[in-house]
């Protein structure tokens, strides 16, 4: 409800492309997952405010029944962006003495609200993530926030970290887990990796480092690019990250500040795994797998691991070994997507700060770059 008081009535109707969604739509979705997994699944007795809604804003889980297309979330003019507050105040009203009255005997209930919780948290970091795609593209050049946080550049020099190699634990870890904390299914189970001996950047590549690649010709020499990375340069005719304004060293930046002097000491952000990856092999090094950087993350001082960019790595993001997905329709949350997306690793300027841990892993196709990506190379 903060993140979009900024906001008029117009702002959160809008869809600026299939990936994104209304920010009416994240504020009805996260107050429909408590309505559907919690209230409507264990409370005897309630009743909806609309039945409509449970395929409105339905997500993704055909274990609940039909959903509206993403793609044409952004015509849904009605329900008003007033009905999806009052929807909200409705399931709050609902909810709070309904979970009181559960007290805290009920295991898959505690371990649906966390999940309702830690659901809403990425949802706030895709309101912040597709408003401002929302807002770049109109010519106003809107002001989401004078204070809206930026990634911060790194304080100090970057060097070549040597994490230790060998079997290495990957994955969260439950026998030292405390009342509260939570993983995804996908963070599990923990199991063990070989590394082989490796160095990690002990910082974010940056917006100088990146310029350089541009200034090089990086997106003009096809030998840098994996092939699909190159089709995607031709197709779209690519040639800076996304919210760059010009390509060249006094170039702007769009923001949730608007449009700034791009900071060239800053992390270089909302790039895609391609670009990464293209960039990495034009340094002559690499990316991290997602087992390297979690790795150095928990055992070498890496900055900018958590609160900056959302950090590329070169796995594909599969299950781990024994994974096995929730029971019930929350088992579609994570299971169903390992296939043809890459692992991120760490957290960014976007992401709640509780929400945070070196196992978490985030993933999205090669091609996208409206989240607040950035590169950490390996070799
Ligand atoms: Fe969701």
């Amino acid at each position: 409800m903060q993140i979009a008081k900024p906001l008029s009535a117009e702002d959160c109707q809008v869809q600026a492309m299939a990936d994104a969604s209304p920010i009416k739509w994240h504020l009805a979705h996260t107050t429909w997952f408590f309505e559907t997994f919690l209230l409507g699944a264990h409370s005897r007795g309630y009743k909806p405010l609309n039945e409509a809604y449970k395929y409105l804003f339905n997500s993704y889980y055909n274990g609940v029944g039909d959903k509206h297309p993403r793609p044409e979330r952004g015509l849904l003019s009605r329900p008003s962006l007033e009905d999806v507050l009052d929807y909200r105040a409705y399931i709050d009203t609902h909810f709070e003495p309904w979970l009181t009255a559960q007290g805290t005997e009920r295991n898959d209930i505690v371990d649906l609200v966390l999940l309702g919780f830690n659901h809403e948290q990425q949802h706030q970091e895709l309101m912040l993530t597709d408003l401002k795609y929302m807002l770049s593209v109109n010519p106003l050049t809107p002001i989401y926030a004078h204070n809206a946080a930026l990634p911060l550049s790194a304080t100090q020099a970057m060097t070549w970290l040597k994490p230790s190699a060998g079997l290495v634990d990957i994955g969260f870890d439950q026998t030292s887990r405390n009342a509260g904390d939570f993983c995804f299914d996908n963070e599990l189970p923990r199991h063990q990796a070989l590394l082989h001996p490796y160095q990690i950047a002990s910082r974010l590549a940056t917006n100088a480092e990146y310029l350089e690649f541009m200034n090089d010709g990086g997106y003009r020499d096809h030998a840098l690019w994996l092939a699909d990375g190159w089709d995607w340069v031709q197709r779209n005719g690519i040639s800076s990250p996304l919210y760059w304004r010009g390509n060249e060293a006094g170039a702007k930046t769009f923001t949730l500040r608007g449009e700034l002097p791009l900071d060239l000491s800053a992390p270089v952000s909302h790039v895609s795994f391609f670009e990464a990856d293209a960039f990495a092999r034009w340094t002559g090094a690499r990316l991290p797998t997602e087992f390297e950087w979690e790795h150095a993350a928990a055992s070498v001082p890496l900055e900018q691991a958590h609160g900056a960019l959302w950090q590329w790595t070169a796995s594909a993001y599969l299950p781990y070994p024994g994974f096995s997905p929730a029971r019930g329709a929350v088992g579609e949350y994570n299971g169903k997507f390992m296939n043809g997306q890459y692992v991120l690793r760490g957290s960014s300027v976007a992401t709640p700060v509780s929400h945070g841990r070196n196992s978490y892993r985030n993933f999205f196709q090669p091609d996208k770059r409206w989240q607040f990506t950035g590169i950490r190379l390996a070799k």
